[in-house]
């Protein structure tokens, strides 16, 4: 056999992973091999390989027999729409997928390239967890990934996809990534599984329900979406890629864009309901003023009464907040809170303009949100906004009432460009709160209660107090809603803000 030969043998060799019968059964299970997986996420014949014939040196347990070349992991880099971008997949045909240390070895060395050349990576995990014959070696080779992760974050972004098992510490590789997707029905993530689980406090759930997509999206927040299948997932994140910088080091994308950003919307100026109790789609707002009305949502699925997501203006990312009053009237609580802080985060870490939209009726009250720590979970996204230096342009529709006044993006917080709606009632409460409080003596006199009620509305629910004292810096008409958002960014690209110097900050975790 010549080199040339050789060197195509151990290339098919590698390229068949665990073998035809893994094969199927991976396919079996509706999941696409680690291979397959990468040609769908990257430009065709974009993928550069690294070690592909890295192999483990473990000899224990009869070892040294099998040593599969690529050790589990396919690791490399390639392009997303022309931009780079590091990837590892896990091979479950290949030992499960579990991570030995020469597999770990395998993804550091990506994760340093990426780190140093300034480019995301992307985890495709499919893994049986620690390699059980390597012991320790494998414990210290997670180590090594963990201490990467802390490393890279706020660097570059690194996304995770659950595309299989991922159990045990292995879980927290994705969880300090910046997001984590799931597939349905094929993917689950648990820090101890259902058996432990059983064992230890008699507790019966299913791998589902205990650590499946549905789990993670509605009930954990653990993770930030899931998808269909291997196929859609891998499809949602070259679409989330096109909207993120590769590093902190650069801008986000511009890309060419095919929308009139004056676009005007006359059915926003009758989106807010005259009735002030009664609900709207804030998304409708969002979508008429996204380029081509495109938005990639985070976390769709979990605190419905704020929603987050990226769209672009004028072909430039936008990270976008938003209350929600279809859904618990918008009000901020615990969840809400903490998926928008961390959103508000990830976007100032990566220099992500942000817009938001305000519809708040105030914090929600209960004896479950204040044992639950309400106070430092809220805390979270006020500090969010406030340590936040990128470009902020926040418009206020309707309800900006009290402490959730400030919260979002207020001018207090340093938002460079604070609108409001004609609709918009910006005070310390509504109106029934404040006459209650007010005007005890007036209680039960209903005809009193309402006459002053009116008093207040007339007075204190509407845009100009706020904009009296230059907290709004302009009422503006909402079917022009997208030209003057879109303006606003568009005057703050060369912003320059810098918080003063600290090792680091101390936020309410
Ligand atoms: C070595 C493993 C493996 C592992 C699976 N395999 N997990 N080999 N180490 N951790 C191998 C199997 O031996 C089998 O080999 C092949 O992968 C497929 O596994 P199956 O069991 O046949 O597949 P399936 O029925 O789909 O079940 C998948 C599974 C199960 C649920 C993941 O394999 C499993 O429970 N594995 C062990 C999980 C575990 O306890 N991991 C350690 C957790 S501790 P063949 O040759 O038959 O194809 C941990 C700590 C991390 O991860 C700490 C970080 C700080």
């Amino acid at each position: 056999m010549t080199i040339l030969d050789e060197l195509e043998t151990r290339r098919a060799a590698a390229r068949a992973g665990g073998g035809a019968r893994r094969v199927d059964a991976q396919h079996g299970k509706g999941k696409l091999t680690a291979r397959e997986r990468i040609e769908l996420l990257l430009d065709e014949e974009s993928f550069e390989e690294f070690d592909m014939f890295v192999a483990h040196r473990a000899t224990d347990f009869g070892m040294q027999m099998e040593r599969p070349a690529g050790d589990g992991v396919v690791t490399g880099w390639g392009t997303v729409n022309g931009r780079l971008v590091y990837v590892f997949s896990q091979d479950f045909t290949v030992f499960g997928g579990s991570l030995s240390e020469t597999h770990a070895q395998k993804i550091c060395k990506i994760m340093d390239m990426a780190i140093q050349n300034g480019a995301p990576v992307i985890g495709l995990n499919d893994s049986g967890g620690a390699r059980i014959q390597e012991g320790v070696a494998s414990l210290a080779g997670y180590a090594e990934v963990f201490q990467r992760n802390i490393l890279a974050s706020g660097v570059v972004p690194q996304i995770s996809v659950i595309m299989g098992p991922c159990a045990g510490g292995a879980v927290y590789s994705p969880a300090m990534t910046d997001f984590i997707f799931m597939v349905e029905d094929t993917s689950y993530m648990f820090v101890t599984g259902p058996e432990v689980v059983r064992t230890v406090t008699n507790e019966v759930v299913s791998a589902e329900d205990l650590g499946g997509a549905a789990t993670h999206t509605k009930k954990s927040s653990v993770a930030d979406g899931a998808f269909g299948n291997d196929v859609e997932a891998l499809a949602e994140i070259r679409r989330l890629i096109d909207f993120l910088p590769l590093s902190n080091r650069e801008m986000p994308p511009v890309r060419p864009f095919y929308d009139d950003p004056g676009r005007i919307e006359p059915s926003l100026d009758t989106l807010v309901p005259t009735n002030p109790n009664q609900p709207y789609d804030m998304k409708e707002l969002i979508l008429k003023i996204a380029d081509e009305g495109d938005f990639f949502e985070i976390q769709k699925d979990f605190a419905g009464n704020i929603v987050t997501g990226f769209i672009r203006l004028e072909g430039s990312t936008v990270g976008v907040v938003a209350n929600q009053p279809m859904v618990l009237a918008g009000c901020l609580d615990i969840d809400s809170g903490r998926k928008a802080a961390r959103f508000v985060r990830f976007c100032d870490a990566f220099e992500i303009p942000i817009l938001t939209l305000v519809d708040v009726p105030g914090f929600l009250p209960g004896v479950s949100q204040e044992h639950s720590g309400i106070i430092k979970h809220g805390a979270k996204l006020l500090y969010a906004y406030g340590e936040a230096t990128v470009p902020k342009v926040t418009l206020i529709t309707r309800k900006a009432y009290g402490g959730a006044y400030v919260v979002m993006a207020s001018k207090h917080l340093r938002g460079d460009f604070n609108y409001a709606w004609p609709t918009a009632e910006i005070a310390v409460m509504g109106a029934k709160g404040a006459v209650e409080i007010l005007y005890r003596d007036a209680r039960g006199d209903a005809d009193k209660t309402a006459e002053k009620t009116r008093e207040y509305e007339d007075n204190f629910a509407n845009p100009f107090r706020a904009a009296e004292r230059g907290f709004i810096d302009e009422v503006i008409q909402p079917h022009s809603t997208r030209k003057r958002v879109a303006r606003a960014f568009s005057s703050l690209r060369t912003k320059r803000l810098q918080n003063p110097w600290k090792k680091h900050d101390n936020l309410p975790l």
